[in-house]
Formats: structure tokens, C-alpha cells, sequence
């Protein structure tokens, strides 16, 4: 089986550090490691990855058409901005779930609209870095069919 790709955008490699007060004091690798944990429980693997840069994040899309079997993806303040990470998510054939730690409805108004929201198949917002777990539930459950 294909791994789940599980992609984060820029500043995500300071979670715990960056303003916990909003996105908790958990660190990406704790939350790569819980991911690691219930994908193993659901009888998939994923492969976590992280990049301040927008070209690498389309080519880490690209390879997740290659080689992965979903995409769950946490684009950061590129979900505001980035209409390359939307095209390069419209040439994935898969399920798409888009996650932010914070309620962006919540946040400042240009938190509000999201490009990658266009093609992800589900939206979690809000439910702290549990938020990953969910979507991860939801893709599994996706891919059984
Ligand atoms: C975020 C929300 C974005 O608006 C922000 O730019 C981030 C993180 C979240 O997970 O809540 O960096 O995607």
C-alpha cells in the first residue's frame, strides 16, 4: 500500500516554540510520531514532510502523485496565498484533507480564505494538532472505500 503523504508548510518546523499560546506545545516530530503511531493501528504508513519553501512543497505534491495514496496537508500561510500548491493538488488523483491547527474563521480576515480549499475533499480547523489524527481517520476510511 502507498503511504499517506502528510505535508506541512512554513514555520510548522517551530511548532512548540512558535506562539504556543495559538498552536500548543507540541513539536512536529511529536506530531509526526503520534501520526507514525495510528497510521501503523489503521494499517497504513505515512511520509511526513516539512518546508519553508513553496516550489518544494508542489514537488513534494508531485511526488505524492508518484508514490503516495492521499495527501493530508497543513499548507500554513501558503493556504492564503499559493495558487501553485492549489494546481499541483489538481494533478493528484487522490484524497485531499486539509489541516490547520488553529481556527483560521476565527483569525484575522486574510486567514479566511483558503486556495487549497478549492480541491481538498475535507477541511479541519481548530482541533489543535489532533487535527492530523482526524484527518488521518478520515483518509483511512476514505481509501477502504
Ligand atoms: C495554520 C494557519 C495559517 O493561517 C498560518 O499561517 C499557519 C498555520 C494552522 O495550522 O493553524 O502557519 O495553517
Amino acid at each position: 500500500m502507498r503511504p499517506i503523504f502528510i505535508l506541512n508548510g512554513p514555520n510548522l518546523n517551530l511548532l512548540g516554540l512558535r506562539q504556543p499560546e495559538i498552536y500548543g506545545r507540541e513539536t512536529l516530530a511529536d506530531v509526526e510520531a503520534r501520526c507514525a503511531t495510528l497510521a501503523a493501528e489503521l494499517g497504513h504508513s505515512i511520509d511526513f514532510r516539512q518546508s519553508n519553501h513553496e516550489g518544494a512543497i508542489v514537488e513534494m505534491i508531485h511526488a505524492a502523485r508518484d508514490a503516495g495514496a492521499g495527501i493530508i496537508i497543513n499548507p500554513a500561510a501558503y493556504t492564503h496565498t499559493s495558487v501553485a500548491i492549489l494546481d499541483a493538488l489538481n494533478a493528484f488523483d487522490g484524497p485531499v484533507i486539509e489541516v490547520h491547527i488553529s481556527n483560521v474563521h476565527k483569525r484575522e480576515s486574510f486567514r479566511h480564505h483558503s486556495y487549497v480549499s478549492l480541491r481538498a475533499d475535507a477541511v479541519i480547523a481548530g482541533c489543535g494538532t489532533e487535527g492530523y489524527l482526524l484527518a488521518l481517520r478520515r483518509i483511512a476510511s476514505i481509501l477502504a472505500g
